[in-house]
């Protein structure tokens, strides 16, 4: 694969309803898009969680999403989740005196607080990846109570969010530089993907960062619910937990509660 370089092509918008849907759109419509195509905007009016949530997007934030046309394998595609998660983390700890937790499968913690949401659409031709967008949703200086004023008035999401300047005792984070350490942090781990050891030090790495790892967790699923201790990840990403018998099982891509 040649190789990948993140933000040489940057779509920049002051707004748009949603990143996510513009680059979705670019990339099915333009099959020789560049990879590593980034859209962003500094503010979004319709941002896009995962399961239809809505991901309130005002100005202060780093809301982007990134086309990558990988040669991998559709059983790996998760590993874009992980790389995506590890960059991040990487950068936010680079940036700030901050330390990030993981909640799996998407979620950036810190001080047990959300401060980042990821949400990827892949697209599969054959058994392989064809396009992969990754949205990246980072609450950097962002007032949360702009976005709390927009959640339902009984959510609990409000007291579980946080920015990373509310988390510096309001010290300002430069945006710009975040994003390109984000974007040299996304490039290693991009390029090196097809290496299985590379990908095994990814989910070692994450799985450093894990909420939850050595407990019980509880896993919805539309009709059922499982539990199982977590005991670790596995090359395609899933999560491996084991149950009250000692059997293992794999679990892809539910939210899942500790
Ligand atoms: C989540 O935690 O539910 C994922 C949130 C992802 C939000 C980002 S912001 C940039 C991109 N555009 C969107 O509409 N959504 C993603």
């Amino acid at each position: 694969m040649e190789p990948v370089a993140i933000g040489q092509k940057i779509h920049y918008y002051k707004g748009l309803p949603s990143t996510q849907d513009l680059a979705v759109s670019m990339a099915e419509s333009d099959s020789l898009i560049l990879n590593g195509t980034v859209v962003m905007a500094e503010r979004q009016d319709n941002g896009r969680g995962r399961q239809n949530r809505r991901w309130v997007s005002p100005p202060g934030g780093l809301w982007l999403s990134i086309i990558l046309k990988p040669t991998l394998h559709a059983n790996r595609s998760t590993l874009i989740n992980f790389i995506a998660i590890l960059a991040i983390c990487e950068a936010i700890e680079a940036k700030t005196c901050l330390q990030c937790r993981v909640k799996w499968p998407n979620d950036i913690l810190v001080n047990n607080k959300k401060v980042c949401g990821i949400i990827v659409d892949a697209a599969i031709k054959g058994n392989y990846i064809y396009y992969s967008v990754v949205g990246i949703g980072i609450n950097v200086n962002v007032n949360i109570q702009t976005i709390i004023q927009y959640l339902e008035p009984d959510s609990k999401t409000g007291n579980c969010i946080t920015s990373l300047k509310a988390e510096q005792s309001g010290r300002f984070v430069n945006r710009r530089s975040l994003l390109q350490i984000i974007f040299e942090r996304l490039n290693y781990y991009i390029n090196s993907i097809e290496r299985e050891n590379a990908s095994m030090r990814v989910l070692s790495n994450i799985t450093h960062r894990l909420e939850g790892i050595g407990k019980t967790l509880i896993i919805d699923r539309a009709d059922c619910r499982t539990t199982g201790q977590f005991i670790g990840l596995c090359s395609e990403g899933s999560l491996i937990l084991s149950d009250a018998d000692g059997a293992i099982f794999k679990i892809l891509g539910q939210d899942v509660s500790i």
